[in-house]
């Protein structure tokens, strides 16, 4: 076997929520590329459309389903046709998730009044966990219902350094959101291993994104985290492409319950 047999994903059938863009769709890039068939599930129906075009132009073997990670009838019906598709599922990408709003200091380290933790909106607190956490649990769930009696699967949860540090810049909710993140992926972990299936995390720190409406696009919220960042960039989604062909492959069957910090560093602290 080559070393780079052990990367082998073609053939693999997967699912990607929230693949439309950003990060999902660098993760549905680099498995079809590897000869994987990828379907993508996302609210966004115009997004999936063009992903799907772009895909599909390279060669991929795509589908799109456009679903809401918190309607779960629709989660398990798009789940159920991919397997009634392709006979199984072999490697779930749970990635769809939203931004938590601005953090209590902004770039410049004043505080910004209009995020006060007592004055935090409840529809903004039960937003994100509905998407982030419990749309989480539910496509893991969805994930595990399928691969079970298969006695094997890959669930790899997008997850965020934001799970296990406080926030500055970063809203409260979604640090809690993606706190409790980091737990599903322990206890699903622990319990599906028997089974043959795996569950580990990506968690990444600031990638240029269309999270949050773009905000970390913005020159201004880029050079924050720039300088603080000791590679001194901020991610883009191609630099998660090598970590999701190594949780999807082989190359991580003896790994699970995982977090894998992909940052530049920025969770280790300020460098120069
Ligand atoms: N960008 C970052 O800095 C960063 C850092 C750490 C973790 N993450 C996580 O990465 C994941 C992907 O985010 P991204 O940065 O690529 O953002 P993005 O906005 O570019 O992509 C997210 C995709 O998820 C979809 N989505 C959102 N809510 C959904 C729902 N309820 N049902 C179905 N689809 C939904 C969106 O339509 C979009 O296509 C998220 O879980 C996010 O929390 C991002």
């Amino acid at each position: 076997m080559g070393n780079n047999d052990i990367f082998d994903v073609s053939g693999l059938v997967t699912v990607i929520t929230g693949g439309a863009s950003g990060i999902g769709l660098a993760v549905a890039e680099v498995l079809s590329a590897g000869g994987a068939s990828v379907t993508l599930v996302d609210r966004d129906a115009d997004a999936l459309a063009g992903a799907e075009r772009d895909l599909s132009a390279g060669g991929a073997e795509v589908d799109i389903i456009e679903a809401d990670v918190t309607e779960t009838g629709a989660l398990s019906h798009a789940f159920d046709a991919v397997a009634a598709k392709h006979g199984r599922i072999d490697v779930v990408f749970a990635n769809a998730g939203i931004g938590g709003g601005p953090g209590f200091l902004t770039g410049d380290g004043a505080r910004n009044s209009s995020r006060n933790f007592e004055d935090l909106p409840d529809a903004q607190w039960d937003q994100v966990m509905a998407v982030n956490l419990t749309g989480a649990f539910h496509t893991v769930q969805t994930a595990a219902r399928i691969m079970k009696p298969k006695g094997a699967g890959k669930i790899i949860v997008t997850s965020s350094i934001s799970a296990f540090k406080a926030e500055q810049f970063v809203g409260t909710p979604y640090v809690v959101s993606k706190a409790g993140v980091a737990q599903i992926v322990r206890q699903a972990a622990l319990e599906l291993a028997g089974y043959g299936i795996t569950v580990n995390a990506m968690a990444p720190g600031p990638f240029i994104t269309n999270i949050s409406g773009g905000r970390l696009k913005d020159a201004d919220a880029r050079a924050v985290f720039e300088r603080n960042i000791p590679l001194r960039r901020m991610g883009e989604p191609d630099d998660i492409k090598g970590l999701a062909l190594f949780l999807a492959s082989g190359a991580s069957d003896y790994m699970t319950g995982a977090h894998m910090v992909i940052d530049g560093g920025f969770s280790l602290g300020f460098a120069d």
